[in-house]
């Protein structure tokens, strides 16, 4: 959103002010006024025209200007109603030098999961990945997918649903005291740099929002499934907001991450690159790596597609 309409957007939240006032404060034309004002009503922010002059009354539509409006974390939205992958329109902005970027859509056509697995993501989600330059070694590039699977659990919670984490970053819905559970949210983190340093990160994250559960993966859920549709421009306000004060306190991460974990105590099986390993997930260690209980002894696995056994 560009800085003029920012700034009408922040002049009539709180009361009319008129065409006039506005084209004074913001030193433009009262057309270029009148012009923005359509362009913002076409982007779905409800302005309303009485003789005290404009007043902004609600924002009804999930967009790039929508969500950007009213956020609280540096972040500058790019929106499609469809696309292949954000994931991958945020490596091309990546590539191309941004930093900061949300990139958001209604529907996803080619989505990507983890190792390769495909990913369903059909009108009403919200899939978002977001593009990030932290100044920081590879090794630490795990929290920031921990921080992403924080922050969603987090939105969720808020959002009315008993989001917890499975190891190491599916956001889960635990559907008995056993450590089932139905996923309810991935990330898809990639990155590219040398070995002391990020160039860039993408943290794709993909939210089950307001779907139905027969149009996704039978183990799915979704948060219309568990507790009624939300508000998604809210949800991914709050979802970014914590994700930004997250990465900004990479110390938190972990303890964060532990008080919503679901996967401590349970007993698991961690497929790693070349064999498994079955045991009592006991901790997670200051970077993110499962500290598993084995017949063997402790064993520390620091990437892996874990099972609740
Ligand atoms: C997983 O396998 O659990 C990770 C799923 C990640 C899906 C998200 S949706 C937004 C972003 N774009 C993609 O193509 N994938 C990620």
């Amino acid at each position: 959103m560009n800085d003029t309409r920012r700034a009408i957007l922040e002049a009539i939240g709180d009361g009319p002010v008129s065409g006039p006032d506005l084209a004074e404060d913001l030193d433009i034309s009262r057309a270029a006024v009148w012009k923005q004002i359509d362009a913002l009503r076409e982007d779905g922010f409800e302005i309303e025209g009485g003789s005290n002059g404009y007043t902004l009354t609600d924002v009804t539509t999930y967009n790039g200007p929508a969500v950007e409006y009213g956020l609280e974390a540096p972040f500058s939205i790019e929106y499609h109603d469809a696309i292949t992958s954000t994931n991958d329109r945020a490596r091309e902005l990546a590539t191309d030098g941004a930093s900061d970027v949300g990139v958001l859509a209604d529907e996803q056509t080619g989505s990507r999961g983890r190792l390769k697995r495909e990913w369903t993501a059909p009108s009403g989600g919200v899939w978002l990945s977001t593009v990030l330059r932290p100044e920081v070694a590879p090794a630490r590039a795990p929290l920031y997918t921990l921080a992403a699977a924080v922050a969603t659990a987090r939105a969720a919670r808020e959002a009315g649903v008993d989001a917890r984490i499975k190891w190491p970053n599916d956001v889960v819905v635990p559907v008995d005291d056993e450590g089932g559970y139905r996923k309810l949210a991935g990330i898809l983190t990639e990155m590219e740099g040398e070995t002391d340093r990020i160039a860039w990160l993408v943290v794709g994250i993909g939210v089950n929002a307001n779907v139905d559960a027969d149009a996704l993966p039978p183990e799915a859920t979704s948060i219309r499934a568990e507790a009624g549709d939300v508000d998604r421009r809210v949800f991914v306000q709050r979802l970014l907001e914590e994700f930004d004060r997250l990465r900004t306190d990479l110390e938190g991460v972990v303890p964060a991450w532990r008080e919503l974990a679901l996967t401590l105590g349970q007993r698991v099986r961690v497929e790693r690159a070349s064999d498994e390993l079955v045991g009592e997930a006991v901790d997670v260690t200051d970077s993110g790596a499962l500290v598993v209980e084995t017949d063997d002894g402790r064993e520390t696995v620091s990437a892996g597609d874990c099972e609740h056994l």
